[in-house]
């Protein structure tokens, strides 16, 4: 039997593998796999629907299986009005993450298969929550900017209608490109942290509304998915180029993290971040947000120089975002309607796993204390 004082901590869980995954490998070295694939390959050849169908089934569909899934996600773009409401009753200042949070939970409710948990339900279900989180993040930013939710329509691609929606008008092609790759890019990481707590939401077999909501209240935390709004209020912060020097250094003398840097696993730059930086660059020379773009830049050497860290896929997706005219409130959410593929991907590997996931910890309290009556103490 082990001792308690034996025991050796591992504090982050820092390079404990706690199960194995055939969904995505987060390669040190900077290369990131979807069941096998480069996202180098996938992000240039496939669009977003394809990546969720290989996230889900681990293999790429053809002409046909595209058409269908596609159209399924288009299908599945609704929310029951209850859904809707409880949108509408939400407090004006509660923050979308929130919100976003509340909606999945309550959204689980009126899923019709709710007690069947067979395999081809449980696929079922991942199919409507990976097409429906969205359309919670549109219609929230309908309600929020007072304007009609289109509805969704099957002359575009997923990712498009999801900008479409949230918008409430066309996107230009630069803009569905743009949209498309963000959502791949975001689509899936390993055992990140919101991941990894929708797979111990679901290693109890609770069902994956939960599940999708421990990562959604998990992504929130600025450390996580969270740090993309922090880094639009930095670069509000800086009005020039030449103020990234001191504004970089004033942050670290403060031992204040700079949002948008650093990571866990990568020891070089983030491989995602390559692909964001080309489409932020793109999207602020189409509206003249240059100067934008270069503070980026400068920030990059600035916190490099002094800190060697790179930055993550936060940085640039928030720029993505902005360029796209999404707030920085819709940023988090706007990664979760993306990540969701691979939660729900996640949680079926889980279920079929089929083991609780409950680790050990070190008892640092005392022992042996003397209880005394409550009259007494
Ligand atoms: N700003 C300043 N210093 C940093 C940063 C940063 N953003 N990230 C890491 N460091 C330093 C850290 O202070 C430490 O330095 P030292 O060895 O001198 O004490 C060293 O780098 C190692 O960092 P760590 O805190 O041990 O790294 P970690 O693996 O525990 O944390 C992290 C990873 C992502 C939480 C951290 O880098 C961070 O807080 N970054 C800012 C928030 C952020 O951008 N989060 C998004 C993460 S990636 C995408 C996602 O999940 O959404």
């Amino acid at each position: 039997m082990i001792k308690n004082h034996d025991r050796v901590v591992i504090r982050g869980l820092r390079d404990v593998a706690a199960a194995e995954t055939r969904i995505s490998f987060v390669d040190p070295m900077g290369i990131l796999y979807y069941s096998g694939f480069n996202i180098d390959d996938l992000v240039e050849k496939v669009c977003y629907e394809e990546v969720a169908h290989l996230l889900l089934y681990n293999r790429l569909p053809n002409k046909k299986e595209l058409d269908d899934f596609r159209s399924r996600l288009i299908s599945e773009m609704y929310l029951p009005e209850e859904v809707i409401e409880c949108l509408r009753s939400t407090p004006v200042d509660s923050h979308p993450m929130e919100v976003l949070r509340t909606a999945v939970s309550h959204l689980s409710m009126f899923d019709p298969e709710r007690i069947d948990l067979s395999e081809a339900a449980t696929i079922r279900r991942a199919i409507r929550l990976v097409a429906k989180v969205p359309t919670i993040v549109a219609t929230l930013h309908g309600i929020r900017s007072n304007q009609q939710v289109p509805k969704p329509t099957r002359e575009f691609g997923f990712a498009e209608n999801f900008l479409y929606m949230f918008r409430g008008k066309t996107a230009d092609e630069d803009e569905k490109d743009a949209i498309d790759r963000f959502m791949k890019l975001h689509a899936d990481h390993g055992f990140n942290a919101s991941t990894f707590a929708a797979r111990v939401t679901a290693s109890t077999n609770s069902d994956m509304y939960s599940a999708v909501t421990s990562a959604i209240g998990t992504l929130k935390g600025p450390l996580h998915g969270g740090a993309s709004e922090k880094v639009m209020l930095m670069l509000d912060d800086i009005n020039t180029e030449e103020e990234v020097e001191d504004y970089i250094q004033g942050m670290l003398d403060d031992q204040k993290k700079i949002m948008g840097f650093g990571h866990r696993i990568y020891k070089t730059e983030d491989p995602r971040t390559k692909h964001l930086r080309g489409i932020a660059e793109h999207l602020c020379q189409r509206t003249d947000n240059i100067s934008l773009y270069k503070t980026c830049g400068k920030i990059e050497n600035v916190v490099h120089e002094k800190k060697k860290i790179f930055p993550n896929v936060d940085f640039y997706a928030a720029v993505v975002m902005d360029a796209l005219g999404v707030s920085g409130e819709f940023f988090t959410p706007f990664f979760a309607s993306s990540r969701i593929s691979g939660w729900t991907a996640h949680v079926i590997e889980q279920y079929e796993d089929a083991v609780l996931l409950r680790p050990a910890s070190k008892y640092v309290g005392e022992f042996g204390r003397t209880f005394v009556p409550i009259e007494k103490r």
